[in-house]
């Protein structure tokens, strides 16, 4: 399967996806970066692992239609059998969505529901939580709230401030992210209905 990976930023867990690709009995290639931040660090990441990287900078463009509109084109040359969202900051319109229907995953920092949006480990901090971690779930219309696919946690620990927190999570998000990737080109789960589908589930 053909995936291309949407990051804005330091693009870790590009890079993990990618690594996880190499295994031979690994269901899927990552055939494209994407990245609507020129100067995201992972661009470079993807261009030293021979991945083609590309650069939509919003600020090129006179609307977000017109900015989806590129991507979507590029898209239509790359052929991608699945997006994966990596660290990418912009929220897709649903005509967007639409067009790749369950086929757009996403990693997000938090235990969804709990703490969807932005600033997730300082919030969960903020509320006293003792558990935390990040969610890849199908990406749909509504701001991180697709059906899940997976979750990983790790303890709050006393002292945590949000980057010892974030650290932590980021290391379990490099483990999820792979697996449920390599679930998802295998066909282990699909979005049918809404829901997130598992092949093992009985009948
Ligand atoms: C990660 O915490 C990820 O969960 C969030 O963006 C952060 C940076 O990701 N979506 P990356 O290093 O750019 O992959």
């Amino acid at each position: 399967k053909r995936v291309a990976v949407f990051i804005s930023g330091s693009g870790s867990n590009m890079v993990r996806l990618s690594e996880a690709a190499q295994a031979d009995d690994f269901p899927a290639e990552i055939v494209a970066v994407i990245s609507d931040k020129p100067d995201a660090k992972g661009l470079e990441k993807a261009r030293t692992l021979g991945i083609p990287a590309h650069a939509l900078a919003r600020k090129d463009y006179d609307s977000k239609a017109a900015h989806e509109r590129a991507m979507l084109d590029l898209l239509a040359e790359v052929k991608p059998d699945f997006i994966c969202l990596a660290g990418f900051m912009r929220l897709l319109s649903a005509d967007f969505i639409r067009a790749y229907e369950g086929r757009i995953i996403n990693i997000h920092p938090s235990l969804l529901p709990l703490f969807p949006g932005l600033n997730t480990h300082q919030r969960a901090i903020d509320a006293g939580m003792r558990l935390a971690g990040c969610t890849v779930h199908f990406v749909t219309e509504g701001m991180d709230e697709g059906p899940i696919i997976g979750q990983a946690a790790v303890p709050v620990l006393p002292g945590d401030d949000a980057e010892s927190l974030a650290a932590r999570i980021l290391t379990v998000e490099h483990r999820l992210y792979p697996a449920a990737l390599r679930r998802l080109a295998e066909g282990g789960v699909r979005m049918e209905a809404g829901e997130a589908v598992f092949s093992d589930d009985a009948g």
